[in-house]
């Protein structure tokens, strides 16, 4: 007999061996600034009136004020709900709308990895519909299957991860028009594409959109996401979360971040600028098919040596994503933004493979 869940006894933990540890980290799309010394005299002083041995503290309704003073559009505090990052919001969101074993949620792939790890760790099934070869989606297939009886939650990723493109807004509309099941839009990459549909969450009470403080706030490390939606959804949804799930420290960090937001922004911007350069530089170089992208990464192939450049890439202690495992991505290798000199090491070496090879 198993002590645990048997139907994960052959799944894989969460975990980041996948993933190379190297000098220069460009795989997880993460920010290069470290924020704690750019915040730090907000942080301290905001620090100064937290009581961190209480399990209620203002700093919530300072957090939730700025927060949807952030997001804008009308947005209310009753329409925000966070956790430990979006994976944590997504995990949240997954938990409440599972109804019984025959429950699934729909997502188009390739997309983000973790949307299958989650379900399967909440006992959501999990079901897909390719993207076509040039990537666009057919939106009456998706709605087949969303409006399906069992299909508890639609998933779109804009832009997505890791095509890096942005679906077109006449679909997206045109799926929450079609389908009174949630559709949940995860616009973790939103600073980097400047396309939301927030202003759409009134018209909308299907319609749930997830962000990161990971990417453009450059807090991977300190884990905050949140979700934007009706506040009878929030309200359902924060049932399904424990009571006090983001700490204290957490909120007061975000808050800093919050009040210094002109610093995250003003270096997105500049982040925007890099990886556009890396991306016309890729594009130039012979035998390089490189995807469009709105986000803060580059998804390219060379045919079929992509997985020789990987591993070249490595030994040159450069790690970026292999995401070749779907048809549609076969040899497609996914590079983050890095510095300015971090993006032309990457180039030069890439180059140099690609004259050796
Ligand atoms: C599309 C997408 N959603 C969610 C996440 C998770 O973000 P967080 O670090 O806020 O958990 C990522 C992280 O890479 C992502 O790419």
């Amino acid at each position: 007999m198993s002590l645990f869940r048997t139907d994960l006894l052959h799944a894989d933990a969460p975990s980041d061996t996948k993933v190379p540890r190297k000098k220069h980290m460009m795989c997880l799309n993460e920010s290069i600034l470290n924020p704690y010394p750019l915040i730090d005299e907000a942080f301290n002083q905001t620090m100064q009136d937290v009581s961190l041995n209480r399990y209620f503290d203002d700093i919530r309704d300072t957090l939730h004020k700025l927060l949807t003073e952030y997001v804008g559009h009308g947005i209310k505090e009753e329409n925000i709900i966070w956790a430990n990052g979006a994976d944590d919001m997504l995990y949240n969101i997954f938990l409440a709308v599972r109804e019984d074993n025959d429950s699934f949620a729909l997502s188009l792939a390739p997309s983000y990895f973790d949307y299958s790890t989650f379900t399967r760790a909440v006992g959501l099934n999990f079901e897909t519909l390719d993207f076509n070869d040039d990537l666009d989606f057919d939106a009456d297939k998706y709605l087949k299957v969303l409006n399906s009886k069992n299909c508890r939650l639609g998933i779109l990723c804009n832009p997505n991860n890791p095509t890096g493109q942005l679906l077109s807004d006449d679909k997206i509309l045109y799926i929450l028009r079609n389908t009174e099941k949630p559709v949940l839009l995860d616009e973790t990459y939103f600073e980097f594409s400047g396309a939301t549909m927030v202003d759409r969450v009134k018209d909308f009470s299907n319609l749930i959109i997830v962000r990161s403080f990971s990417k453009a706030f450059s807090m991977a490390g300190v884990r905050f996401g949140y979700m934007i939606s009706q506040e009878k959804n929030t309200l359902e949804i924060r049932k399904a979360q424990t009571v006090f799930n983001v700490s204290s420290l957490v909120q007061a960090f975000v808050v800093s971040i919050l009040l210094n937001k002109h610093v995250f922004l003003a270096h997105t911007k500049k982040a925007i600028e890099l990886t556009k350069q890396m991306h016309s530089d890729l594009g130039a170089l012979p035998n390089v098919k490189v995807m469009p992208t709105q986000t803060n990464f580059v998804t390219f192939t060379i045919g079929e040596k992509t997985s020789k450049l990987f591993e070249y890439l490595k030994e040159h202690e450069i790690a970026i994503r292999d995401v070749g495992a779907h048809r549609l991505l076969k040899n497609y290798l996914r590079a983050s933004c890095g510095s300015y000199e971090q993006n032309a090491y990457f180039l030069e070496q890439v180059k140099n493979f690609l004259k050796l090879s």
